[in-house]
């Protein structure tokens, strides 16, 4: 049967800003991983004005957090249908309540979290990158015009559509974002830590560097030597 630390169960884990995301799509494009972003995810919801998106919209455009009860939904219903996939979670859990539910829905499933990858950035770096930031947000694809930039200004790579900026990407709300990390999101890192000297064996491993180019190679051989499981797409074009 299918045991323990046969699929991957990862979480990027980083304030606002980090390059959660980036990294996220770095890793599906190159390995056999797929992603999940409940930031893209309100997004799409707020997009497509879903229940859901009504309530999001407001709370997303103020820097605040979504009751719990709400992303636990949105989250475990996808999680299911993704089961026999190695897979990241891309901004959740973010508080210590939605941490330990997802633990025990994982528990239950006999797929424990097996790696928590925290982006350690300094505030001051991620500051300076979020005035650059353009989206794609059909597909969540994520540009800075000083570090990947699109081919086209103002257009995404793939689909030519055009880019948007985020609501929640000026100053005064991304001040409100990083409080709110380092109140309620933080503190998950001690929940983590705890667990790998349990018998759970979640791996905790942190990361620092001013760029995802320092961050990159450092993040690739953890999923090489603790993670061998995990395998290149064939039509990885890197
Ligand atoms: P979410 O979309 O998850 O926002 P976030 O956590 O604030 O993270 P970001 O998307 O801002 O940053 P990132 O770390 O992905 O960085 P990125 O790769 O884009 O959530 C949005 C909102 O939804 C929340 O505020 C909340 O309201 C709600 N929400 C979501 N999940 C929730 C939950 N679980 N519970 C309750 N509410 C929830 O990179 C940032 C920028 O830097 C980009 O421009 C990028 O190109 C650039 N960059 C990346 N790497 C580099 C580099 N090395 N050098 C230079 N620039 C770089």
């Amino acid at each position: 049967g299918v045991g323990h630390g046969e699929r991957l169960r990862m979480i990027m884990f980083g304030k606002p800003g980090a390059g959660k995301g980036t990294l996220s799509s770095r890793l599906v494009k190159k390995y056999d991983i797929v992603s999940l972003s409940t930031g893209d995810l309100l997004r799409q919801h707020i997009a497509e004005k879903t229940e859901v998106g009504m309530m999001a919209e407001e709370i997303v455009a103020a820097g605040g957090l979504l009751p719990d009860e709400i992303m636990l939904k949105v989250v475990t219903s996808k999680l299911d249908l993704l089961h026999n996939k190695h897979w990241i979670l891309d901004g959740f859990p973010r508080t210590l309540g939605q941490g330990k539910v997802l633990d025990e829905h994982l528990s239950r499933q006999g797929t424990p979290m097996s790696l928590v990858l925290n982006l350690d950035v300094p505030d001051e770096v991620i500051l300076g990158r979020i005035s650059d930031r353009w989206v794609h947000l059909p597909s969540g694809r994520v540009y800075n015009l000083s570090y990947n930039p699109p081919k086209v200004a103002g257009h995404d790579d793939e689909t030519g559509e055009p880019l948007t900026k985020r609501p929640d990407d000026n100053p005064e709300i991304f001040a409100r974002r990083l409080e709110q990390f380092y109140t309620s999101t933080s503190p998950l890192l001690a929940y983590y830590d705890g667990r790998t000297t349990s018998d759970a064996a979640t791996k905790l491993v942190t990361l620092t560097g001013r760029t995802s180019d320092e961050i990159w190679p450092q993040l690739e051989t953890v999923i090489h030597t603790s993670f061998p499981m995990v395998k290149e797409r064939q039509e990885s074009k890197r």
